[in-house]
């Protein structure tokens, strides 16, 4: 079934993230110093983009691509105005852009931007975008023509764009590599009843098959209440998670989400590595900070789980705050960041999985009693 509906739309795998920010350039440092990404490619004034400036950063599979508005009401500068810093576009790597546009929109979606082709003295590239939920949209990218850093019209860091040798537009060191080798899933918020809405236009329009259901017995805090449903390309390349509040005690972290951001969007994407250890040290040498678990969580771990038989030193996760979960697949360990900006919006996870595909659906609890208690610190429960 779900092979079947792989080859209705053929997703190769994301192709990269956009985020809507306001100061690509300082964006671009964040994500070095703090997540490891390196700077591989820009686009800007400097490129013949007199209207927005944009920051290619890779790690692993993933590209981030950073942009900013550079002119009042310019189409990205009042994004950013209503949303603060979030991702706009989840693109999409596929083999044919035009058929899959056409299955996009035979499905329901909106067109966004009809297919075309973009080109520069490294190739051509073809592109075309769909609507999704609130301002988020899809790209379909076909860049198997494209020979430069990213897509046509950008340039490679540290690229003088001059056989003469003049200074490079753009010097930055490389990052870090914390370990990151891809997405593991994307999480979006949408409101209540419209999660049902959002899977099923995954279905038809992106050809995913439900991978599990979440309802709200099974992620039911004191506060936080909410539903959540998986959708899969089948393979696992694409995990896309929608989440809608359920008529909580007092106001769902899904619900504040949808008040500070306008409108539904990504609320976090997972980034999968091997050595989830590192990765959390040094994310937090780079200043990145993480929920706090309680203390008594890891003891609930030691009685459900025999964690020296999986060979884990649950102290030394414990004061990572990495969370544990299991199931008759495999084990995974995940834990979860801090809003990555000033509005209670995008977070990011890091998971290192063992076998398992859950998503730690008995850390919810624990998770979200944390998550509940930095709310109340806000004052928003
Ligand atoms: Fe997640």
């Amino acid at each position: 079934m779900s092979e079947a509906a792989t080859d209705r739309q053929p997703l190769l795998g994301y192709h990269h993230l956009r985020y809507h920010v306001g100061n690509a350039k300082q964006a671009a440092h964040y994500y070095r110093t703090a997540f490891g990404f390196t700077p591989i490619a820009c686009s800007g004034p400097e490129t013949g983009n007199r209207e927005s400036s944009s920051w290619v950063m890779a790690q692993g599979d993933v590209r981030l691509v950073l942009t900013a508005g550079l002119l009042p009401g310019h189409r990205v500068t009042d994004q950013h105005h209503r949303h603060g810093d979030g991702v706009r576009d989840i693109s999409f790597a596929v083999p044919d852009v035009d058929a899959a546009f056409a299955y996009a929109l035979a499905g329901g979606a909106k067109p966004v931007t009809e297919p075309y082709e973009i080109g520069d003295d490294r190739g051509t590239a073809r592109m075309a975008t769909v609507a999704s939920y609130g301002d988020t949209v899809h790209t379909f990218v076909d860049a198997s023509g494209c020979t430069g850093p990213f897509l046509p019209g950008f340039r490679a860091v540290g690229d003088t764009g001059k056989p003469d040798g003049l200074r490079p537009l753009w010097t930055v060191p490389p990052g870090r590599s914390i370990g990151i080798t891809g997405i593991d899933h994307i999480v979006c918020n949408v409101p209540l009843h419209e999660m049902d809405v959002w899977t099923e236009f995954y279905q038809r329009v992106l050809g995913l098959t439900q991978l599990v259901h979440y309802d709200d017995e099974s992620v039911g805090p004191q506060y936080t209440s909410m539903m959540s449903k998986v959708v899969w390309d089948g393979t696992g390349k694409i995990k896309l998670n929608v989440n809608e509040p359920a008529q909580g005690k007092s106001l769902s972290q899904i619900q504040e989400y949808l008040n500070y951001y306008g409108t539904s969007g990504v609320q976090h994407i997972a980034f999968a590595t091997d050595d989830i250890a590192t990765t959390v040290t040094r994310m937090r040498e780079g200043g990145v900070r993480f929920m706090r678990v309680p203390d008594t969580y890891y003891d609930e771990v030691r009685e459900r789980a025999d964690v020296d038989a999986l060979g884990l030193d649950l102290t030394a996760l414990a004061e990572l705050d990495v969370l544990f979960d299991q199931d008759e697949d495999g084990h995974l360990l995940q834990l979860f960041t801090e809003p990555a900006q000033d509005r209670p919006t995008l977070f990011y996870e890091i998971i290192e999985r063992h076998g398992t595909r859950g998503f730690g659906i008995t850390n919810f609890k624990a998770l979200f009693q944390a998550i509940e208690r930095e709310q109340a610190a806000r004052g928003n429960l």
